[in-house]
């Protein structure tokens, strides 16, 4: 089942969450799900509110990158929430784990992670994450975080992904619910969204998952750039890169490529 198998009334019965998914809007096709989670936010929507759709005709990934995904066979959904200033940049490592959480969960298999936040199965993207906000004064107005996540369809017959991205039924062998993996995905991002404030077990839950670490990468940034050794990450997600004359610079978002 793909189209018809998502509803409000599904994605919500027992769900059973604290925050995440007390409000639910299903919407069969939208320019993306970021666009109606501002407006969503602007206009009050609860802390939870869930935006999920079928289809997204302006689809955005980061660095204004656009989202493939063809009609129905994916997650597209963006989620809501109001945190406190000094756990915004942790909203991310909640984001990337609760996304890792539900594929083992629903599939039994073992995702790893590309700093910061691309969710890898076989070296392959299965899912990316986009995070926005808008702050004011000395806190945070909202923050929507964009799930796209790869379910029931081969990346192999889209040419812009066809080499790097796979999907769940790609990597599963057969179709995977949508309707329980957006719900065990909700739980999750409930369940570490409430842990957010201190929880040193998050940050090294997510540090053992980085494929990242210990290898020699660039990152890019805008029209920026630095090599170097991936040391570490620190406790907000920043990634910590010893460079060739022994300095660390700490950088909190980049796109990083493996160099050999
Ligand atoms: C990335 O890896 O570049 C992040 C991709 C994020 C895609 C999701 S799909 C749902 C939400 N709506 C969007 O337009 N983008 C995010």
């Amino acid at each position: 089942m793909q189209e018809g198998e998502l509803s409000v009334e599904a994605i919500q019965e027992g769900l059973n969450t604290s925050v995440v998914g007390r409000r639910v809007v299903y919407l069969s096709s939208t320019t993306s799900t970021m666009d109606e989670a501002r407006r969503e936010a602007e206009a009050g929507a609860p802390e939870g509110t869930v935006v999920v759709t079928e289809e997204q005709t302006g689809g955005r990934g980061r660095f204004q990158r656009e989202w493939v995904s063809p009609v129905g066979a994916s997650l597209l959904l963006s989620v809501l929430l109001r945190p406190a200033l000094h756990q915004l940049p942790r909203l991310n490592m909640a984001a990337t784990l609760a996304v890792v959480r539900t594929i083992r969960g629903v599939t039994g298999l073992s995702p790893r992670v590309k700093w910061p936040n691309d969710v890898l199965l076989g070296g392959r993207k299965t899912c990316g994450i986009l995070i926005e906000s808008r702050l004011e004064g000395e806190g945070v107005a909202y923050a929507a975080i964009g799930i796209g996540l790869n379910v029931n369809f081969d990346p192999g017959g889209y040419q812009e992904i066809a080499a790097t991205a796979t999907s769940l039924m790609r990597e599963t062998g057969g179709p995977v619910s949508r309707l329980e993996t957006l719900r065990g995905l909700l739980r999750e991002l409930d369940e570490l969204y409430a842990a957010l404030g201190g929880a040193e077990w998050m940050h090294r839950e997510w540090r053992g998952l980085l494929e990242t670490l210990g290898s020699r990468v660039r990152v890019r940034w805008g029209d920026q750039s630095e090599e170097g050794v991936a040391v570490d990450v620190d406790r907000d997600g920043n990634l910590v890169l010893e460079r060739a004359d022994g300095s660390r610079v700490t950088l909190p978002a980049g796109e990083v490529s493996l160099l050999g």
